[in-house]
């Protein structure tokens, strides 16, 4: 049995997979309450995965509604060494197309209403953040996805592919897509803040495939997002989606996981600050 146990954070469908072995939803409460929903327990070629419904079985929270904390908590309980997040993302350059994936590795949190922090009041901790991704993990999401079939873009050495992470739930404004744009932000999306800075927090590798459904409002060729077009090419990626996930366990069950070379899973030996009792 490989040692990965790989967190799911996505939409429903992710968890359709043939070969899924010892499936379980399990109920995880936490501190911060409760998460989106049960956690599915499952197995997958010798890989332990984890999938955690981000908006709930039957899409009810919000992106703001859903509790960041609790979702990243949970799935520290539930024993997971990583976690992917698939998210549906809207494209803000041209090269990005509905139905490609960008495999992020930057953030802009323009997000406003969500609690960030396991820390505050009684224990103060500044985790770095500069890099948000986990190297490791978002490269071999990125080989499975290509594998899988999806055309997948990743950023050269020293470059960026940045999400900007927006507090919804209404859609942007032409005005705010073209300032993003000109902030030179890739894709634009409502979930991956505060994720990615509580899985730090958490000492929990992240990494993200963002999936491509519309090019949000600033396209002279294409009509402004609406849910419709984004549920359609979903369903379209669904199954290149479940797929990447295939492909991953497949790589990591022949790959035993070693320390996270970037330091994340220690990252808090340096960033509290409050003096122990
Ligand atoms: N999710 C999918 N498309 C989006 C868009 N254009 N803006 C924000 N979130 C999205």
């Amino acid at each position: 049995m490989s040692q990965w146990v790989l967190g799911i954070l996505g939409g429903s469908g992710l968890y359709d997979i043939d070969g899924l072995e010892n499936e379980q939803w399990i109920a995880i409460d936490t501190p911060w309450g409760a998460p989106s929903d049960d956690i599915l327990f499952a197995d997958y070629k010798g890989v332990s995965l984890r999938f955690l419904p981000r908006h709930g079985r039957g899409h009810s929270l919000t992106p703001t509604t859903v509790n960041y904390r609790a979702n990243i908590d949970a799935l520290k309980r539930a024993g997971c060494t990583d976690v992917l997040s698939l998210s549906a993302v809207g494209s803000l350059q041209e090269a990005y197309a509905p139905g490609d994936f960008v495999a992020v590795n930057q953030f802009i949190d323009r997000t406003f209403a969500r609690e960030k922090s396991f820390f505050g009041p009684g224990c103060v901790a500044h985790v770095s953040v500069a890099d948000p991704v986990c190297p490791r993990l978002s490269g071999l999401a990125t080989d499975a996805a290509q594998a899988a079939g999806a055309t997948v873009h990743r950023a050269g050495d020293g470059d960026h592919l940045t999400y900007l992470a927006m507090e919804g739930p209404q859609f942007s404004t032409k005005a705010e897509s073209a300032l993003y744009r000109q902030w030179g932000c890739d894709v634009i999306g409502m979930t991956n803040m505060p994720e990615a800075k509580l899985a730090r927090e958490a000492e929990l590798p992240y990494a993200t495939l963002a999936m491509v459904t519309d090019y949000d409002c600033w396209h002279p060729d294409h009509g402004s997002v609406d849910v419709a077009s984004v549920i359609a090419i979903l369903q379209q990626n669904a199954k290149t989606a479940a797929n990447t996930v295939r492909t991953l366990c497949e790589t990591l069950s022949g790959t035993p996981r070693t320390a996270c070379a970037a330091g994340i899973e220690t990252n808090l030996d340096v960033a509290i600050i409050t003096p122990p009792d």
